[in-house]
C-alpha cells in the first residue's frame, strides 16, 4: 500500500471534524503514544486524535480513507503484541475520551459501555450492583475494555467463566469506510446470519473501530477460597493440571508459576512470600460460590489430586490480605520481569494435558539457544506466557539465532495442538510466526475478510499478517 503523509492541509481538515483542541502535534505527545508495552519498539505517529464520539470517528476515517492515511486505533496501550504501534505513521486514534458506563441493566444482566473504560473501573461499577464482569487480565488497572475486545483478552477466570468472547454480547462499530453499524443484537442467542461481534473480538482494531460494547454480566459470588500447591518439578505441576479437571472439579483460576517468577516479584515487588529450597513450581487454585461448604469439598478433591501428582505443600489463604498478596504475586510477575531483564515475551496456548510436553520442550529448545525462560500463567486453559531472557546469550546471538528458536517453540506448540497466541494477539510481533500454525488458504481467507471490511487497508494496516 502506498500511504500519504499528513499535510498542513490535511490536519486542517482533521481539527475541522474533531475541534482543534484534540489533536495533538507536539513532540511530546507524540512520543507518549508511540509505544505499547511491547518490548522496547517505538514508532511515532504523525498526529494523536482523541476524538469524543461515533460521528467524530467517521468523520476522521472517510477522511483517511479517501486520502490513503493509515489510522492506528489505541486503547490503554498495554498491548504486548504491538496491535497499537502506528508502524506507517500517520493518525493515531485514541479512544481515551470514551469513558462512559452508558447503563448497567440488573435485570437483563447486561451492560452497555464505551470502549475507553477501564476494565478495573468497570468490573467495580458492576459489582456494586452485586455482578460480577470476570474478564481480568493483569493490565485491569489500566487496560481499556476496547482493547480488551481487539484482543479476545481472558485473564485468570476464564477456566471457569471463559473469555471475553462470552461476555460481548453487541458492538457499535464504525467501519474503516466511515459507516456505523451495530454488530448483532443484545440477545444472549445469536443465529442470524454470520457473527460479526465474534468476528470483530480479537481483530486488534483492523477491521474496524468499536464506539460502543454490550457485555453480558453474572451474579457475583460471595465466597473464594485461594490455594497454593508447591512442586519440586515444573512437569509434576503442569502434569496436576489436567488430573485437576479429570476430578471433576471446575476451579475459578488455576495459575502456573514458575520459581524463578517468584523469586523476581519477590525481590524487585516488594511481595512477602517465604520461597522454600527444593520448590520449584507451583499451582494457585481458586473457587469461588456461594456455598463454602461446596467450595471446601471441591478443596478436598484437589488437594487429594494435588499429593497423587507429587505435590509438597498445600497452602490456603485464610484472609483476604493473603489472597490479595498472592494474587498481586501472579499479576505482577510480568511486569518484574520486564523491568529487570531483556526479554522477549510469547503467548503459547496447548490442550491442557499437553502442558508438560511443552514446558520441557520449551526448556530443551532454551538449552540448545543458550537463553532461559520465565514461564507462568493460566496453567486451566493450557495457556503459559514464555518470558525469554537474555541470560548469557551474546548480543550478536539474541539479535540473530532467538527468531529461530521462538520458532521452534511455536512449532512445538502448533504440533501439541495448540496455537500461537492465546490472549496477548499477533500484532507486529508474532505476524512472522502466523504461517507456522495457518496454511496461505486460511491467511488469504483472512486478508480477503481485512478487504472487504477495509478495502484501502487504511486501518491499522501491518497488523496479523
Ligand atoms: C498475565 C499477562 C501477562 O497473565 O497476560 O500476567
Ligand atoms: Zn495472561
Amino acid at each position: 500500500m502506498q500511504y500519504q503523509k499528513i499535510t498542513p492541509i490535511f490536519l486542517e481538515k482533521i481539527k475541522a471534524i474533531v475541534g482543534a483542541d484534540a489533536v495533538f502535534t507536539d513532540e511530546e505527545t507524540l512520543i507518549n503514544y508511540n509505544h505499547d508495552e511491547t518490548e522496547d519498539l517505538k514508532y511515532n505517529p504523525e498526529v494523536v486524535v482523541k476524538p469524543k464520539n461515533a460521528q467524530e470517528i467517521s468523520g476522521l476515517l472517510k477522511l483517511c480513507n479517501e486520502a490513503m492515511v493509515p489510522l492506528t486505533p489505541r486503547g490503554g496501550g498495554t498491548g504486548l503484541s504491538g496491535g497499537a504501534l502506528p508502524v506507517f505513521g500517520g493518525v493515531l486514534l485514541s479512544m481515551e475520551k470514551f469513558k462512559a458506563i452508558l447503563s448497567i441493566d440488573t435485570e437483563n444482566l447486561q451492560a452497555t459501555v464505551e470502549p475507553g473504560v477501564i476494565t478495573e473501573e468497570f468490573i467495580n461499577a458492576v459489582a456494586a450492583h452485586g455482578l460480577l464482569y470476570p474478564v481480568d487480565p493483569s493490565s485491569k488497572g489500566s487496560c481499556f475494555i476496547g482493547g480488551n475486545v481487539a484482543h479476545g483478552s481472558g485473564g485468570p477466570r476464564v477456566v471457569k467463566y471463559g473469555t471475553i468472547r462470552e461476555y460481548i454480547l453487541n458492538l457499535e462499530v464504525v467501519l474503516p469506510t466511515g459507516e456505523v453499524i451495530w454488530t448483532g443484537a443484545n440477545t444472549l442467542k445469536y443465529a442470524s446470519g454470520y457473527n460479526l461481534t465474534q468476528l470483530m473480538i480479537g481483530s486488534e482494531g483492523t477491521l474496524g473501530v468499536v464506539t460502543k460494547i454490550v457485555t453480558k454480566l453474572v451474579p457475583k459470588s460471595q465466597h473464594s477460597v485461594l490455594m497454593l500447591g508447591s512442586f519440586a518439578e515444573n512437569e509434576s505441576a503442569c502434569a496436576a493440571v489436567s488430573a485437576i479437571f479429570r476430578a471433576g472439579v471446575t476451579p475459578s483460576a488455576l495459575e502456573f508459576m514458575e520459581r524463578r517468577g517468584v523469586e523476581w516479584v519477590i525481590r524487585f515487588d516488594d511481595i512477602k512470600f517465604d520461597l522454600k529450597d527444593g520448590v520449584n513450581a507451583f499451582l494457585m487454585i481458586e473457587f469461588d460460590g456461594d456455598d463454602l461448604d461446596v467450595i471446601f469439598k471441591d478443596c478436598e478433591r484437589v488437594n487429594a489430586v494435588l499429593e497423587a501428582q507429587g505435590c509438597t505443600e498445600v497452602l490456603f489463604a485464610d484472609t483476604a490480605q493473603q489472597k490479595e498478596e498472592l494474587w498481586r504475586m501472579r499479576r505482577t510477575m510480568a511486569e518484574s520481569v520486564k523491568s529487570n531483564s531483556v526479554y522477549k515475551e510469547e503467548d503459547t496456548v496447548v490442550p491442557r494435558a499437553a502442558l508438560p510436553k511443552l514446558i520441557n520442550g520449551i526448556k530443551e529448545i532454551g538449552g540448545r539457544y543458550g537463553f532461559e525462560s520465565v514461564c507462568y500463567g493460566h496453567a486451566g486453559d493450557g495457556n503459559l506466557h514464555v518470558n525469554i531472557i537474555k541470560a548469557g546469550m551474546s548480543d550478536e546471538d539474541w539479535k540473530n539465532k532467538l527468531k529461530d528458536g521462538i520458532k521452534e517453540i511455536f512449532e512445538l506448540t502448533s504440533a501439541l495442538g495448540g496455537t500461537i497466541s492465546g490472549e496477548h494477539g499477533i500484532g507486529l510481533v508474532q505476524k512472522e510466526f502466523m504461517p507456522i500454525k495457518y496454511s496461505e488458504v486460511h491467511l488469504n481467507l483472512m486478508r480477503s475478510i481485512k478487504q472487504a471490511f477495509d478495502p484501502q487497508g487504511i486501518l491499522n494496516p501491518g497488523k496479523i499478517f
